[in-house]
């Protein structure tokens, strides 16, 4: 654990440091490393890797050369200006916003110098003695003229290429220019496998595909942030984690599971979902860990895959199911901004709760699941965890566009409508069988946040028993929690038998004489014992029926829209652990000062979790804040976060997401820390 801990303090140390005004340090030398299975090279610079995307360059221009000119590999800056006169400042300057601004660059990229200009340029003499300073070797002349110490490459045609790093090969008459990734280390072992564009022109993407001797970790390549600046679509080079449910052309979907991955090929498409990300902007850097098949399994019972760790606390803390991965990366590294995961029962919010980051569930039918491996068609979400409320909001409004609703045939519920306005509820509805928070240091900080809600939005407050509300209503499917809750174990059983379970059984027994594939435990024996007599295609329609009469009188009853309110209430819970730890480890979970996850208040018939799975609501994981506890992990005090669900009725997310700003904007809620600590 010490050691993780220190690697990963020197990785953001190393990045947060600006360099603007530093004296000019010895540039390290290209190290070339291997080439990866697709062709690609992986090489080091002093102690930092990266990977060029040699194989499918980012441009190839034509270019005069003079004749010593090397062809290894190199280095290089891309630097453009729109002045006649290039002198030391203008690079300098340049420099100086990168190394502010840019995780991948550094001056070991100043091994070579592309440089063009808008308008016929030359270098100047204090310009030249900059590039001296640096031992610049050569310099790539696009419409700029100049002559030092350095090898000179004139380019012919200049390209529409980005500002940044890149790595040069230069041929006889051409010189290619190849996108470069720095290689992050996975130190809390959250991913699968890191990904990145491979530039094919076909949409792929590779598997960076190489296991770095020097680190027991996966890689994850991501790209330079400058590439994409200029480009103002909403999520232009955000670097996007990816749950390994989602199809990504090129790269194997596992659901967490070999044996899965065994039997079924490469995607050869990319889910719509993911597509949304990539047209948005967003680089999709890696899949991600999570609970084999999206259940709901506890650390101890995974098998397949080593459980992630949270960096929360002391590091012994869950990351929850089955979005495990995407919450504790997000809480863990600064040089990731989002990761996807998916809800049916809890598998977005309670990641985000034991990791202390922003999740949500949206509402049932919010986004295309097509390409996604399902566990309940009906019940399935899709959400992304962020450690800021404003990128948080700002990717959902982008992300979840009224193009990709649902149809109504896959959530069986009334079509969707999203307003984007500011019409807030007017109560905030406290359930007496869920509150107060389990840890009486925690209930503080919610009664802050509740006190600070109510003045910002003149809310009132009703406590009231939710419980007993259904039960009073006289409907026989809709006050009964016992056939709610049923339909959604129907809804949730089939699709994954349907799509993934009959296939995986029956094709392993045909390649393996008989055996039954090799899986974790939380499906092993529903799968062995599958009866399709019982829960069928018939089955999943009817409960999908009995799920609507539920949603129906929920958002007539219990969360409704007024004239004044696209949901007249805000319902708050908890779906964490109330302010007590939870361990990886078993055992360390029994002690009275910590708790298991999942645990069924004592007064209340369902979870909380299970509220908007039942009731198609909109149901978000907000962080507030966070208390102490005595670890016998690491025998220290330590921080582990407070959350808060705030749940509004079906459609009203958009609504949520701008009280959610003006909580930010109010200073009430604030972006959250990587590390031990979220505050
Ligand atoms: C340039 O080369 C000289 C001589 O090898 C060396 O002392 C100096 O540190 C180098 N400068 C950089 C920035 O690498
Ligand atoms: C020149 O570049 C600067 C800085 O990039 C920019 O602000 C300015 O608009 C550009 N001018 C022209 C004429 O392109
Ligand atoms: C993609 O793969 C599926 C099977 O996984 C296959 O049915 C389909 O024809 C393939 N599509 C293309 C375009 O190759
Ligand atoms: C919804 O699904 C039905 C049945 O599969 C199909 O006929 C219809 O075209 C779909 N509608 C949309 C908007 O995709
Ligand atoms: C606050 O809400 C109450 C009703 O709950 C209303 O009477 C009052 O006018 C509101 N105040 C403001 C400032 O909107
Ligand atoms: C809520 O109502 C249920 C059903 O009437 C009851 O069993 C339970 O005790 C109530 N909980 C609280 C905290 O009052
Ligand atoms: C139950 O219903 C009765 C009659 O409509 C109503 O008076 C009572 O307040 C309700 N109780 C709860 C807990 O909703
Ligand atoms: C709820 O439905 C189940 C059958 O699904 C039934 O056994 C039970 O009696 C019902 N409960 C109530 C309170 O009506
Ligand atoms: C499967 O379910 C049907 C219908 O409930 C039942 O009659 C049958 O005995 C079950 N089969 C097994 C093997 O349990
Ligand atoms: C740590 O261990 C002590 C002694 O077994 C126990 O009393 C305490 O509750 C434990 N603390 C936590 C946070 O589990
Ligand atoms: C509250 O914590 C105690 C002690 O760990 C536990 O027994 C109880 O189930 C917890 N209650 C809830 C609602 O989490």
């Amino acid at each position: 654990m010490a050691g993780r801990f220190l690697v990963s303090l020197w990785a953001t140390v190393s990045v947060s440091i600006s360099v603007s005004a530093t004296p000019i340090v010895k540039r390290n030398p290209y190290t070339f490393v291997l080439n990866n299975p697709y062709g690609d090279a992986i090489f080091e610079l002093g102690e930092v890797s990266y990977l060029a995307n040699t194989k499918h360059p980012k441009a190839v221009l034509k270019a005069t050369c003079e004749p010593s000119t090397s062809t290894a590999a190199i280095p290089v800056t891309v630097v453009k200006t729109n002045v006649s006169s290039i002198t030391k400042a203008t690079l300098e300057s340049a420099i100086a916003s990168y190394l502010d601004n840019d995780d991948v660059f550094s001056t070991d990229f100043l091994d070579g110098l592309y440089i063009s200009s808008t308008v016929k340029a030359s270098l100047d003499a204090s310009a030249i003695e900059y590039l001296a300073s640096y031992n610049t070797s050569m310099v790539f002349l696009a419409g700029v003229s100049g002559k030092g110490k350095f090898s000179t490459i004139s380019i012919k045609a200049s390209a529409e290429l980005s500002a940044g790093p890149y790595l040069a090969t230069v041929g006889s008459n051409s010189v290619s220019l190849a996108s470069v990734y720095r290689l992050y280390e996975d130190t809390y072992r959250t991913f699968l496998f890191g990904a990145y564009d491979t530039n094919d022109g076909l949409d792929n993407h590779s598997p960076l595909g190489v296991f770095l001797p020097k680190s027991w970790h996966n890689m994850i390549p991501v790209p330079s942030r400058i590439y994409y600046w200029g480009d103002d679509r909403p999520l232009a080079g955000e670097r996007v984690a990816i749950k390994d449910l989602y199809d990504v052309k090129g790269l194997q979907t596992s659901g967490g599971s070999q044996a899965w991955a065994r039997i079924t090929p490469i995607a050869n498409g990319t889910a719509p979902s993911v597509q949304q990300i990539l047209d948005l902007g967003g680089v999709v850097v890696g899949k991600q860990k999570l609970a084999q098949f999206a259940s709901g399994a506890n650390p101890w019972e995974w098998q397949d895959e080593h459980y992630p760790f949270n960096p929360r606390g002391d590091g012994w803390l869950t990351c929850s199911a089955s979005s495990s991965g995407g919450g504790c990366s997000i809480a863990a590294y600064d040089w990731l901004d989002y990761a996807i995961g998916s809800d049916t029962g809890s598998s977005m919010r309670r990641p985000a709760a034991v990791s202390g980051t922003y999740g949500q569930r949206p509402s049932q039918g919010m986004i295309s699941l097509e390409r996604v491996l399902p566990l309940g068609g009906a019940t399935d979400t899709a959400g992304v965890f962020s450690r800021d409320p404003y990128k948080w909001i700002k990717f959902a409004k982008a992300w979840y566009s009224a193009s990709l609703h649902q149809n109504v045939s896959v959530t069986g519920l009334s079509p969707l409508v999203v307003p984007d306005t500011d019409a807030f509820p007017k109560t905030i509805l406290y359930p007496i069988d869920y509150l107060p928070l389990n840890n009486s240091a925690a209930e503080p900080i919610l009664q802050e946040f509740i006190g600070n809600l109510a003045r910002i939005f003149n809310m009132t407050v009703k406590e009231f028993n939710f419980t007993a509300t259904i039960q009073n209503f006289t409907d026989p499917v809709a006050s009964n929690l016992t056939t709610l809750i049923a339909a959604t174990t129907v809804i949730n059983t089939w699709s994954a038998w349907d799509v993934i379970g009959r296939r995986l059984v029956s094709t392993w027994a045909s390649l393996f004489e008989g055996r039954f594939p090799p899986i974790d435990p939380a499906r092993r024996p529903g799968w062995r014992a599958f009866n399709e007599s019982r829960t069928n295609l018939a089955a999943y329609v009817e409960a999908q029926a009995m799920k609507n009469v539920g949603v129906e009188w929920y958002e007539k009853e219990l969360q409704y829209s007024t004239p004044e309110s696209c949901s007249e209430s805000v319902m708050l819970y908890d779906i964490g652990t109330g302010g007590l730890p939870s361990f990886r480890e078993q055992g360390l979970n029994d002690s009275p000062d910590a708790s298991y996850l999942a645990v069924l208040p004592k007064t209340a018939k369902i979870t909380g979790a299970n509220i908007c799975p039942i009731f198609g609501c909109a149901d978000f994981t907000i962080p507030i804040g966070q208390v102490p506890y005595f670890s016998n992990v690491t025998f220290h005090e330590e921080m582990v976060p407070v959350t808060i669900n705030m749940v509004v009725k079906r459609g009203c997310d958009f609504v949520l997401y701008n009280m959610i700003e003006k909580l930010a904007d109010e200073g009430v809620l604030k972006t959250v820390k990587t590390g031990r600590t979220a505050f």
